[in-house]
């Protein structure tokens, strides 16, 4: 009797959420066009749930786990030809990643200006609010990328970094990095690469023969790079790696732990889950370095397909894509992006450039695509964009 009162409490609670998550869009449905995450491989929901009650934050109970992620962290190393001086640190994603490289590079240079370009993701400002610095903003130049003749002259003896993006948010476009590198060698400037988004496709359109920049650590100038599992790596939410070049510099964002096993913790998190390192690390094992390659060949077709069909129906892109991103010009995108959510459709506006961006993740086909196409033409019809 008590077993069953237990049971209908048990199934009450899991109704009352499903209601919730009825609510939800949902990656599967294909109405999401404008997320740059996606449904995760199924061996990242197994393997997530594996590893639920783990806790990296005290390696010491979980060395199994901490075994794993060590694994996890020389897979991103690898793919980004990290010297062997190098580390890295798995956190919660791109956000968390740019903080603790702006960390890092205040506390090892001990300066306070860090030059962005206007294409970066807006989680400078909130790390401008959150430390005392001063961000300082370059114009980009007519590909949207990082107008590099602008930098030099924005160097003070203050500039404690440059942040350059492979992948931007808004367009998927990268900064001229190896420029960038030469710089911050030049200069003796820490350079933190965004690659929030692009870490997981860059390395591969170059493998698939597209004509891109370096942006690793093959380049010297190179002192960081973030990339997120939970864009384009396949994997669930949240995981993000900072690969950090010296394994020394860690020392400058660690601090002393009293009561638990190990001495000195380095980064932001101190309790943090091994469910989603292991997803990640099942993905990575399970695809392999060629099954991203397919799959970054996939959306790259898709996003080709797509942009045929954005021009035949007579809009065109802000600027031809790179990756898997793209802005379609409009005059009014917010009146578009609303018309397009009363059809079901998610996508997101960009007032700044004037345009919606769709990203199309392994989520999206070709068939969505054919589905989409007619109710955007609608939509601009309606709104006298056509
Ligand atoms: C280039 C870039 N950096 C950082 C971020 C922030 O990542 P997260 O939302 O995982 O914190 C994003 C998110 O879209 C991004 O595109």
């Amino acid at each position: 009797m008590k077993q069953n009162k237990k049971e209908n409490k048990h199934y009450k609670i899991l109704n009352e959420l499903q209601n919730y998550r009825d609510k939800d869009f949902t990656f599967s449905s294909g109405q999401i066009l404008g997320s740059m995450c996606t449904q995760p491989h199924t061996i990242a929901i197994d393997a997530y749930i594996k590893f639920l009650e783990t806790n990296l934050g005290d390696p010491e109970l979980f060395p199994g786990t901490k075994e794993m992620e060590s694994k996890l962290l020389s897979f991103f190393l690898n793919l980004f030809n990290a010297p062997k001086s190098a580390t890295g640190l798995i956190g919660s994603g791109g956000t968390e990643s740019n903080i603790t490289a702006i960390w890092l590079s205040k506390n090892l240079t001990k300066k306070k200006e860090v030059i962005i370009p206007e294409s970066a993701h807006f989680s400078f400002e909130k790390i401008k609010s959150i430390m005392d610095i001063k961000l300082i903003t370059i114009p980009l130049n007519k590909n949207y990328c990082m107008d590099i003749s602008k930098i030099r002259k924005k160097i003070s003896k203050d500039t404690a970094t440059i942040v350059g993006i492979a992948g931007s948010t808004e367009l998927g476009t990268i900064d001229p990095i190896p420029e960038l590198s030469e710089i911050c060698i030049d200069e003796n400037i820490f350079l933190h690469i965004d690659a929030a988004f692009g870490g997981f496709v860059i390395p591969f359109l170059k493998e698939l023969d597209y004509d891109l920049p370096d942006f690793d650590f093959s380049l010297k100038g190179v002192s960081s790079i973030s990339v997120d599992a939970h864009k384009m790596g396949f994997s669930a939410i949240p995981l993000g790696a900072l690969a950090i070049k010296e394994n020394k510099w860690l020392s400058e964002i660690s601090v002393e732990t009293p009561y638990i096993s190990s001495k000195k913790q380095a980064g932001i998190l101190a309790t943090r889950s091994g469910g989603p390192v292991a997803a990640t690390y099942a993905v990575a094992k399970y695809l392999g370095k060629k099954g991203y390659e397919n799959l970054v060949k996939r959306c790259m077709n898709v996003t080709e397909y797509t942009e045929g069909k954005i021009n035949e129906i007579g809009l065109n892109l802000v600027v031809k894509p790179t990756m898997n991103v793209l802005g379609v010009k409009l005059k009014n995108p917010s009146k578009v992006a609303k018309k397009l959510t009363d059809y079901g459709w998610k996508v997101n506006k960009m007032d700044r450039l004037s345009s919606i961006r769709i990203v199309l993740m392994p989520h999206v086909t070709k068939e969505i695509i054919d589905n989409f196409i007619p109710d955007l033409e609608k939509a601009c019809r309606e709104v006298r964009e056509l």
